[in-house]
């Protein structure tokens, strides 16, 4: 692939607007879910392919998509326009990645490797370890040190094709440290090209120091933390653990009404090991996404669907935790539910940042379709960050975050399985990952 910078080319201007342009040309095709609401359904499968199209950008913005043809009619040659050759690969949306846990320190192997040898990822919680030995390490941590190492985590989502995420705190589980995560994911995303949306999960666990008396840490998160984190402007959403033996269901409605009455969005981490009707309480308050649902009963899908929440799934933790237990995504597309997918990237239940390891997943052991993965990994994901009409899919008037894909089409996806299928990332108009040179 080639490129020349777009931001060599400063002032080229089609059609008489300002800034940088880019040309992708070259295209085995673009392959994208349309619109900017849910895909729901059989709409969650239906996805363009548009053989031999280009994409141009300009402010930033995606500007055409279509036949080389009618882009020449609409725009002339353009051959001041710097062009990146897309040599018979497959175009898509940046990928948007709705549920990660990125600004943790220390790490998890030793209990990787107790996992291994057969201990359950809840006896190793109930023992100390888990989130609480993350919450350890992340407190020891200083602000700085933690926006690097989200820095790092980000640099590599860029590689595996990741343009949006969400990012959430949760591992400090005090108001200091809760605002100290929030603040490191601001600093990280401050000139990186991975755009991240902050959301505060201070209700991921229960503190040590509050074990005898959890109300009282149900009072701080919802007196303390969450106005602070809302009035720094620090958080879009609030997140809770809603789970047998974390937050009960009432619990979690506490904090997400919270959250609301301080302008925090809701989305939760639902139903993961048990159902205990937190689907429900997603549908209920109308949250964004209700996330995991590796136990969601039938009512509870029920629920999702009447109230239209997406459901993000986690597969990469049913992989990492090695349960052979998978969210039910047929019956929740079947059902019309929109599914969009995450990696959940943490140190405990899922280490990675790679969507496309995720789709991979989605695709052999949640059996959707290439096409309801490629939805669920980019628009589907974008809409349940509330970015439905700005990213998540290769429309005109979107901002340019684009994946090219060393694939004949679209099925290469998930067909090539175990190679990073990334050969450029353009964000925002810009080529600012490329994994080969010209020739
Ligand atoms: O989404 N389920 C709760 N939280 C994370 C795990 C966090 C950890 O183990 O550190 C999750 O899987
Ligand atoms: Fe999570």
């Amino acid at each position: 692939m080639s490129a020349a910078p777009a931001s060599a080319a400063p002032g080229v201007a089609p059609e008489g607007a300002a800034g940088p342009a880019l040309l992708v040309t070259g295209l085995a095709e673009v392959a994208t879910p349309l619109g900017s609401t849910p895909r729901r359904g059989a709409e969650q499968g239906r996805v363009a392919r548009l053989a031999g199209a280009e994409v141009l950008c300009r402010d930033g913005r995606i500007a055409f998509v279509g036949p080389p043809e009618e882009r020449r009619r609409r725009f002339g040659e353009l051959p001041e326009v710097p062009r990146l050759d897309g040599r018979g690969g497959t175009l898509v949306p940046g990928f948007v990645d709705p549920h990660t846990h990125l600004p943790w320190a220390g790490s998890r192997e030793e209990e990787f490797a107790q996992r291994l040898a057969g201990r359950s990822y809840q006896e190793i919680a109930a023992a100390g370890g888990g989130i609480l030995s993350t919450v350890r390490a992340t407190r020891g941590a200083g602000e700085e040190e933690l926006a690097a190492l989200v820095r790092r985590r980000m640099d590599r989502m860029l590689d595996w094709g990741t343009t949006t995420a969400e990012a959430k705190s949760g591992y400090g589980l005090s108001r200091d440290d809760e605002l100290k995560q929030l603040r490191a994911i601001a600093r990280a995303a401050a000139g990186h090209p991975v755009d991240l949306v902050p959301t505060l999960l201070a209700a991921h666990e229960v503190p040590p120091e509050h074990r005898a008396a959890r109300e009282r840490y149900l009072d701080l998160v919802c007196e303390e933390i969450v106005p602070a984190a809302a009035e720094a402007g620090l958080a879009r959403f609030c997140d809770v653990f809603c789970e047998q033996g974390v937050f009960t269901v009432e619990e979690s409605r506490r904090v997400l009404a919270a959250g609301a009455r301080h302008g925090l969005l809701p989305r939760l981490h639902a139903d993961e090991f048990v159902d205990s009707g937190a689907a429900a309480l997603a549908a209920e308050l109308g949250a964004l996404s209700a996330d995991h649902l590796m136990a969601v009963a039938p009512r509870g899908i029920e629920a999702l669907a009447a109230a239209g929440v997406t459901a993000v799934l986690l597969p990469g933790t049913s992989f990492f935790l090695m349960r052979h237990v998978w969210a039910p995504a047929r019956r929740l597309v079947e059902a019309g539910v929109p599914v969009a997918l995450a990696t959940d990237c943490n140190p405990g239940s899922s280490f990675t940042e790679s969507m496309p390891m995720v789709i991979v997943l989605a695709v052999f052991e949640l059996r959707l379709s290439v096409e309801e993965a490629l939805t669920a990994a980019t628009l589907n994901a974008a809409c349940s960050l509330g970015l439905g009409a700005e990213v998540g899919s290769v429309e005109e008037g979107k901002r340019a975050d684009l994946v090219l894909l060393d694939a004949p089409n679209l099925l290469h996806l998930a067909y090539h399985y175990g190679i990073n299928p990334v050969a450029a990332v353009v964000e925002g108009g810009r080529v600012v990952h490329e994994t080969r040179g010209p020739g």
